[in-house]
Order: structure tokens, then sequence, then C-alpha cells
């Protein structure tokens, strides 16, 4: 039998904000979105994962969901998410759609009728509605905080105009938390799943998978600061310390609790009543020993691997991360995952130096996740080699940066959107009548789509032809073949099967590849082959066929 497509897959990450723009309001669209399906389609990759386009206040750029199983209108219609799938399905592109169960926005209506409701009410306990502690109830209920900087819980006002009761928020105020002890936000869930697989999308990419779950008895924890501090990318450098602070909050009151599996196993049953390979995939920062258990057989499809993402430019770390995620997914068979950024994460340039090094860093990278056994995400841009862009404070947008008064700046620095063609802003991705919601920066001229396409040694060339390889080549797509042999210091060198090999060079010297072969692709036009010698410049690589 033929394994799923997912345990293999290259999957493409929209971020609908700021992939296409076709109305001209300065936002992309999904009508933008299928007009640049040839342009992922020859990427070379199976699926695409579009971030939410559902009707939302934007108050963290749609991860605040007012309705799970609609359009905001500044996307489109359900109309044209309906022609955006059967568009991809055309192009034998699958489909990936957002979830967001953890939290709904403050202005659906469900939390609206809460707010119109009495404390106890059945309208309050699809949340988590409790009184404050103190004699006048003025204390929140836990000392949990905000992953987004700040408190967890909002005190309302009560009908009588008198301050009442707290919701529970793990981000921003206007995004309240489920209770998925109640049957009713369970039943919900299961329905919005099935709206989407009805209409025909693929997988689900399950936000905050490791919150569904709260210690109901809501205790306080130790060093509640912890939680924020867990989650912060900007501060993950791949170090133990690191994977320590995540260790402190995984199993505890509010994240990672193995209640939450219950849920995914009600979902996988409901997945598995469709045919073709329905999938999902976990946002789950968990520490590698508590991840399988979001990819049991019962529970969902991948986990994404933020321990590579966050991985320093080092080859000896590099590898222990690829060894233990290895490890601690076989034991129950399910396919690793690797990804370089995503919407949330510095771009991948910028995390490893920014400017010329970074990008060399960062092509050298692409080449060790894309040879990887499993599936490989792709952010939206990151086939351009962009970086994070510079933004003025009176740009930003994302509530990080506001309820942290600052103190850190958030991610809308990946987030600003694709330049596509020209030689200044808004390079193709709009016509241009309205702003885009991000400024672009003005030097991205030779980071466009059309520019690196005319250039043979670009990004995108690099991306196109590891991601090509990847669908066709005998050595990638045998899931079994695979190891990582000895290689000189500072250098990775993973063998695949059929005589595959990639290899690169993380110092700062040039170093003469251990292996020896024809080069496929290589990260950068200064890769040397002369008769069996292969030179790799510092910070470079290379895909060799021995
Ligand atoms: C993770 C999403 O990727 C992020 O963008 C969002 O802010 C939080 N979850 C809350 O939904």
């Amino acid at each position: 039998m033929a394994t799923p497509w997912w345990t293999r897959a290259a999957i493409y990450q929209v971020y609908p904000r700021s992939f296409r723009d076709l109305n001209g309001d300065g936002t992309g669209d999904l009508r933008g979105i299928v007009s640049e399906l040839p342009y992922i389609a020859a990427l070379g990759v199976d699926a695409v994962w579009l971030s939410p386009f559902y009707p939302s206040p934007q108050r963290d750029s749609g991860y605040d969901v007012a309705d799970p199983r609609a359009v905001d209108p500044i996307y489109g219609t359900i109309e044209d998410a309906r022609e955006l799938i059967a568009q991809a399905h055309a192009r034998a592109l699958r489909v990936i759609v957002d979830v967001v169960p953890n939290h709904s926005s403050s202005e659906r209506a469900w939390f609206q009728e809460a707010l119109r409701s009495e404390p106890g009410s059945p309208e309050r306990a699809r949340y988590h509605f409790l009184d404050g502690r103190g004699l006048a109830g003025d204390q929140p209920p836990t000392n949990w905080t905000s992953w987004f900087g700040g408190g967890a819980w909002t005190r309302v006002v009560e009908l009588d105009g008198r301050p009442g009761q707290w919701y529970l928020h793990t981000f921003d105020e206007s995004q309240p938390d489920l209770n998925w002890s109640n049957p009713e936000v369970r039943a919900d869930g299961l329905e919005t799943l099935r709206f989407w697989l009805d209409m025909g999308a693929d997988g689900f990419r399950v936000d905050v998978a490791l919150g569904l779950a709260k210690d109901m008895s809501y205790p306080d924890i130790d060093d509640p600061e912890s939680l924020t501090l867990a989650m912060r990318m900007d501060l993950d450098d791949g170090s133990v310390d690191a994977m320590n602070r995540r260790r402190k909050v995984a199993n505890s009151a509010v994240l990672d609790r193995d209640e939450v599996q219950d849920v995914y196993r009600e979902w996988r049953q409901v997945m598995d009543e469709y045919d073709g390979d329905r999938m999902a995939v976990a946002e789950a920062w968990v520490p590698p020993e508590r991840a399988a258990r979001y990819v049991a057989p019962d529970t969902l499809h991948q986990i994404f691997n933020f321990d590579f993402m966050a991985a320093p430019w080092d080859a000896v770390r590099v590898r222990g991360v690829i060894e233990k995620t290895m490890a601690s997914l076989s034991y129950v068979g399910a396919p690793p995952t690797w990804a370089l950024s995503n919407h949330d994460t510095p771009r991948v340039v910028s995390r490893l130096g920014g400017g010329p090094l970074g990008l060399r860093r960062a092509r050298a990278m692409a080449l060790i996740a894309h040879a990887l056994p499993g599936a490989v995400y792709v952010y939206q841009g990151e086939e351009l080699g962009l970086s994070d862009a510079l933004l003025p404070d009176s740009a930003r947008q994302d509530p990080v940066f506001f309820r942290t008064g600052g103190a850190q700046l958030g991610r809308d620095g990946a987030r600003v959107p694709v330049p596509w063609s020209g030689s200044e802003p808004p390079y193709g991705f709009s016509d241009g009548s309205l702003p885009t919601w991000l400024p672009q920066p003005t030097d991205w001229a030779a980071f466009t789509v059309e520019g690196e396409i005319a250039d043979p040694n670009s990004a995108l060339h690099q991306y196109r032809a590891t991601l090509r390889l990847r669908a066709a080549h005998p050595g990638l797509v045998d899931q079994q073949a695979f190891v990582l042999p000895e290689a000189p210091e500072g250098v990775l060198v993973l063998e695949r099967g059929a005589g595959l090999r990639c290899v690169v060079n993380f110092t700062d010297e040039a170093v003469t590849s251990p292996v020896s072969g024809r080069v496929l692709v290589a990260s950068d036009a200064s890769v040397m082959v002369e008769g069996d010698r292969v030179t790799l410049p510092p910070s470079t690589g290379a895909w060799l066929q021995t």
C-alpha cells in the first residue's frame, strides 16, 4: 500500500493577508492566491497551508476567529474558498486550512452572548469565566500569564454595570479561551472540521494544539512568567536553557495536558470517515519526550518541529536536533516535520545573522531541511530569501508589540507582503491604489519573484530544484533510507538512498567535501567541482549524486 501523501509532503504556507492582493485594498485575498497557484505548483510542493481567512476583527491577524465556518469579506467569499480548493486540486495541490480551537474572537456571537448572560449560565460555560479573588473579587482568579505578555485574565462589567467575573485569555484579551470540557464546544469543533472536510480540505493545521485542556481546579502555577518566556521564539537559541524553560510549562495546569488528546481522538475518528488521507498537523511546541502523544495512530498526524526551527548555525546542534526528532517520533511511527520559519518567527535569513551572511546560511540550511525524511514546510517568501522587514513602530499591528509596551517588537517583520515584480513597493503585490497593510522595504527589488526567476543562481531556483527533486528522486522518495554519517568538524553530511547526499559547511573556512559526486544543487554559485573534488566555501552546501 502506498504511504499517505502527508508522510513525505512539501507544504507551502500561505499567509493570506500578505500573499497577493487582487482587489487593490492593500490586503491579500483568496482570489489573489488562486491567481498565483501556478507559481506555487511550479515550486514543486504537494500542498498549501492557508493561515486563517475567517471573519475576524483582525486583532491578531485572523487568529481571532469570529466565525470558524465562513470567510472574512476582506479575503473574499465562501465561493472564493470553494474555487481556491477546486483550482488547487486541479493542479494536484492539496489544501490544509488552519483551525483555531483554543480561543475565539471576543466578537464571536458566543462570547457576546456570554457577556450578556449571568455568571454560571450555559453561555458562560463555553469559556472560562471565574469569580476573582480577594474580598471584592478584584484579583484575577489565577496567576497565569498571557503568551503575549501581561496577565491572562480580564474582568468584565456585568449587566447591572458592576465589575464582575473574569475570563481567561491565553493570548490577547480579544481572544477568550474556549472551554473544551464543554460538550457543546466539542461538538462545535467537530462541526467546523466537517464543514471544511466537506468543502474538500485535505487537512488542518491545529493552532495552539497544546492548549485546549486546562486544569479546571484553576491552581496557581510556579513561576508564572515562565509561561510567557517558554513560548518566545525570539529567546530560543536552541540551548538547554531554552528547552528547560519549555519543560517547565509542558504538562502543566495550562499547557500540554494529557486530556487534550481526548479531543484529538474524536477528531481523528471524524477525519478517518473521509476518504483521501485527510490529515492534521499540531502546532505544539513541546519537548521531544512529549511530542509522540500528538501523533499517535489515534490522535493527529504530524507535529511541528520547533526545535529544528530554533536550531542555531552549528553543525553539532543541528545534527543533535535531527537525531532527537527522529528518535522521539519513531516509536509511534509518525513522520517528522521540518520548517525553517513561519509567520510567528523571525525569517530564517534574519535569525541566522541577517544580510548576505544570513542568506548564505539560510540557503544552506534549506538544503538540509529539504533532504530530510518526513514532511517539510516552506513559509511564503522563504524561497525568495527574504529577511525580516524593519518597520516603523507606527506601522506595527501585532498585539505582542502593544501588550509588552513595545518591549518586544512582535512578528510583523516576518509578515510583510510578498514582492512579485518591479523595482518599488508594492512590487506587484497589489495595484497600489491603497497602501499595503504593512509597508514593504524599499530595497526588495532584488528579491522579487520576477527578478529571481531571471537569475539562475537565486534562492528561488534553489528551492525549485530541491523541492522538485524531493518529489522525484528515488533516494528522497524512499523514507527508510536515511543515515547521518560521521563528518569532519563543522560539516554535516546527510545520506539518503540511491546515492543522494547533502553536505553543508558550517565553518568560516572553505572545506573539501568529505563526499564527492555530481552536484545536483548548490546553495551558492561559488561551490566548486574539480574532478572528484568538491570545494565548499564558508556557509555553503550542495546536494551530490554519488
Ligand atoms: C499561533 C499562531 O500561529 C499565532 O500567529 C497566533 O498569534 C497564536 N497561535 C494565537 O492564535
